[in-house]
């Protein structure tokens, strides 16, 4: 158990009353006091990386078809927004929130180059957890793009004097692997779903990299955060909604906390 308290993340932005992924996601999660943003990213047809989560459009768009085979100005001429705005209608929450963000915000697809300038022009420190998505099917291309990108911005390396404000993060131990040696110095953190045998892990997760159980494995056992510290990796877990999850949390020794509900899981660690 730690007495730490947990960075909280906002996963796909404010993604619980914002469509997710959009820069009015981002924008009500930075307003709620979010200390991090997490954000997924795939690849265009034309190489653009972009913050969308799904394989295909057709969930969180108003088109069809495969991300990765439509070029960045057709992903640009979606709608990205009323598919959230049709859920709530239908009978979702959907309390009245104040207006920090233009509609606009809500409709638009975000590259990730645009929400590294966001983050960049903020006058209070915020990281961001960058997911890589389909990781191993272009080679490497998504981690040297996002090497790359890192780099313009200056936020390839991380040092105490010069810490950088991002993290990768993959479910995929080659994407860790690649982006290690890539950006030799980033934050990287290994995803994992459902089972995680240890020796699998030492053997493929070069040393130093976080571990992120989703929050279900940790409940079923606690003692694996204990496992995880003892290594000397940090503990990060997703996706953490509840008050009792994010007890799982604390008591597992988590440094960082993944969630749809920032505002909300920022209140009941205050409270705990
Ligand atoms: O933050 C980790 C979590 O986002 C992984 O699952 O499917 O939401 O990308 P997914
Ligand atoms: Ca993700």
């Amino acid at each position: 158990m730690t007495s730490l308290r947990p960075q909280v993340v906002a996963h796909r932005g404010a993604s619980d009353t914002e469509p997710e992924h959009t820069l009015a996601a981002y924008l009500r999660a930075l307003d709620l006091g979010a200390q991090a943003l997490e954000c997924d990213v795939r690849l265009t047809a034309d190489g653009h990386l972009v913050c969308v989560h799904d394989r295909t459009v057709n969930r969180t768009s108003n088109g069809t078809g495969i991300v990765s085979t439509l070029e960045l100005a057709q992903l640009e001429g979606l709608d990205w927004g009323s598919w959230k705005k049709l859920s709530r209608e239908s009978g979702d929450p959907g309390d009245e929130v104040p207006d920090v963000v233009e509609d606009s915000d809500r409709s638009h697809l975000l590259t990730l180059r645009k929400l590294l300038t966001v983050i960049a022009d903020l006058d209070r420190p915020v990281q961001i957890a960058i997911e890589t998505k389909h990781p191993t099917r272009y080679g490497s291309l998504v981690e040297r793009k996002l090497a790359r990108l890192l780099q313009e911005f200056g936020w390839d390396r991380h040092t105490p004097e010069k810490p950088s404000p991002v993290r990768m993060m993959s479910f995929s131990a080659l994407a860790v692997r690649r982006m290690r040696a890539l950006t030799p110095t980033l934050p990287l953190v290994y995803l994992v779903e459902r089972r995680m045998p240890m020796t699998v892990i030492d053997g493929q997760v070069p040393a130093g990299v976080a571990i992120a159980p989703d929050v279900e494995m940790l409940a079923r056992d606690p003692r694996l955060g204990e496992r995880i510290r003892a290594r000397g990796r940090e503990l990060h877990v997703w996706t953490v909604d509840t008050p009792e999850h994010v007890r799982v949390c604390l008591d597992s020794g988590a440094s960082v906390i993944i969630t749809n509900k920032p505002a909300e899981t920022m209140k009941t660690l205050d409270s705990m």
